[in-house]
């Protein structure tokens, strides 16, 4: 149940690699479903590098796309709930509690509508404990009003993907972890996964510490990158080099090398929404030290994509009202069209605040996203934004350019194309610090490049 960024892959991933075993993936949003279904692989919902060609060999065989979800759900031995799990935005714990009402609607309609022996999956992103409100509710079904005999088992089995990579990620997993009591539940799980995953790489734990596992890992990950970007300000003001930094505490194993990667903030769906539930989580068990602890990470991240916008002003003479800047990327991160939570929102819209005519290039992200996002449609003039096709384009008549997304073809830009459209003098602010600086500064571009002194 739910057809986005984590059951549509993972669902093709499954049916690619079991062929004998039917896989229907349910949503409400009908036009998703459409999606799926296209005949034309370049228009599914989520673009992921590979997902084409597994929905390819899947889809009408073993895979199917359709909002007739009870019928599914009657049909099914096994549930995968991986609906959508965001912050709560008003009652009690608004902005840190996880807004759970998706994953009870789900629950209450399989408990309606399943028959026989169901296993209930938690795939999406959930409190710890939270199975236990799903078991409720399923038990109350199990002694049944409508005369109906039928059972259920609960497993905790998050999903540790990450956009960009998720046909990778999802093809060799580091782990696939799975939390149960019933026995019999996780074996048939674990063997679904054995079709194509190890054996010592499917991790066995109670419910808890598999839900609680999945909050932890984002912890640990968007950590890194608050620690990485922390040390980048001081490299800034300091003269040291946060590449070379990085390059020196990732040699050392007990550190290791991935994830030290400075940038404007992590964006996504996921870091800050699972962050802030661990620190309501914390403040619920009276852990208000460790909460506080966690939520520095978040803090930290809100304040690096803020001063990347004010440092853009402040290069610029302390005003951007009516100059054109160029961004590039818009995207949280490369390889996806995924905009949820990305940091070049918080800056675009602070720049646009103070009156900026903004011109964005994303590879990917399509122009009613971006509408969506700064909550305001295409113009022109004064505290505007409008999309191009490409670079050069973008950077037409621009003061500054800034690089927001790591996409592959910013690390090859051609700096004197773009340097002459540009008004001068102009300015290239790498806050992925991919572009080639050398060619840049030759063509007569002022740099700043995020963690560099
Ligand atoms: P999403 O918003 O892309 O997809 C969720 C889908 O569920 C939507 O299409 C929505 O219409 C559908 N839905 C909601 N209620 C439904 C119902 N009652 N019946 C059927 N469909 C319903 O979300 P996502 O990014 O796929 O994330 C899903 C979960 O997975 C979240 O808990 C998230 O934290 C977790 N997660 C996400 C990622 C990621 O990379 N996006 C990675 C790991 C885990
Ligand atoms: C992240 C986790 O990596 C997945 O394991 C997890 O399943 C997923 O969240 C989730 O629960 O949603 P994702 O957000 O898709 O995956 O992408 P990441 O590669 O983790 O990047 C997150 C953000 O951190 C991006 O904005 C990225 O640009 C940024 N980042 C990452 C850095 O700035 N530096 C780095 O070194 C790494």
């Amino acid at each position: 149940m739910g057809a986005g960024y984590v059951g549509g892959p993972t669902m093709a991933v499954i049916a690619d690699r079991c062929p004998e075993i039917q896989v229907t993936v349910v949503d409400l949003n009908a036009e998703r479903i459409a999606s799926w279904n296209n005949p034309e692989l370049s228009r599914l919902p989520v673009y992921e590098p590979g997902l084409d060609g597994v929905v390819a060999r899947a889809r009408g065989r073993n895979l199917h796309f359709t909002t007739e979800v009870d019928a599914a759900i009657a049909a099914a031995d096994m549930v995968f709930l991986s609906v959508n799990t965001p912050t709560k935005t008003r009652g009690v714990g608004a902005g840190q509690a996880s807004d759970l009402r998706w994953i009870e609607a789900c629950t209450r309609q399989v408990a309606a509508a399943a028959q026989g022996h169901t296993i209930v999956v938690e795939k999406s992103t959930l409190p710890v404990r939270t199975a236990e409100t799903v078991q409720t509710i399923l038990a109350a079904a199990e002694q049944g009003g409508d005369g109906a005999i039928k059972s259920f088992a609960v497993l905790s089995n998050p999903e540790f993907l990450a956009e960009g990579t998720a046909i990778a990620d999802l093809e060799a997993p580091d782990r696939v972890l799975i939390g149960g009591q019933d026995a019999d539940a996780l074996e048939a799980l674990a063997q679904v996964y054995g079709h194509w995953v190890p054996a010592e790489r499917i991790l066995r734990t109670n419910l808890w510490s598999s839900e609680l596992s999945k909050l932890t890992a984002n912890a640990f990950l968007a950590q890194r990158v608050s620690s990485i970007n922390s040390i980048a300000a001081l490299c800034e003001t300091t003269g040291a080099d946060v590449k070379e930094v990085a390059r020196a505490i990732g040699t050392d194993t007990r550190i290791g090398s991935r994830f030290l990667q400075s940038g404007p903030g992590f964006g996504g769906s996921c870091f800050q929404k699972d962050i802030l539930n661990l620190v309501y989580l914390c403040r619920h068990y009276g852990l208000t030290e460790v909460a506080e602890y966690w939520e520095q990470v978040v803090a930290l991240n809100s304040w690096q994509q803020r001063r990347i916008a004010r440092l853009v002003v402040q290069r610029l003479f302390n005003t951007v009202a009516g100059k054109r800047v160029a961004l590039l990327g818009f995207a949280f991160k490369a390889d996806t069209n995924d905009t949820r939570e990305s940091p070049a929102i918080r800056i675009a819209k602070d720049l646009l605040e103070e009156g900026a005519q903004l011109s964005i290039h994303d590879p990917k992200v399509a122009d009613e996203q971006i509408v969506r996002d700064l909550a305001q449609p295409a113009g022109m003039g004064e505290s505007t934004w409008h999309s191009c096709i490409d670079p050069v384009e973008a950077c037409q008549g621009a003061d500054a350019v800034l690089i927001l997304t790591e996409w592959q073809q910013f690390r090859t830009l051609d700096w004197s194309a773009i340097a002459t459209v540009m008004r001068r003098p102009a300015w290239l602010f790498d806050c992925r610090a991919i572009a080639d600086a050398e060619a840049a500064r030759a063509a007569g571009l002022q740099i700043w490049t995020v963690g560099e002194g």
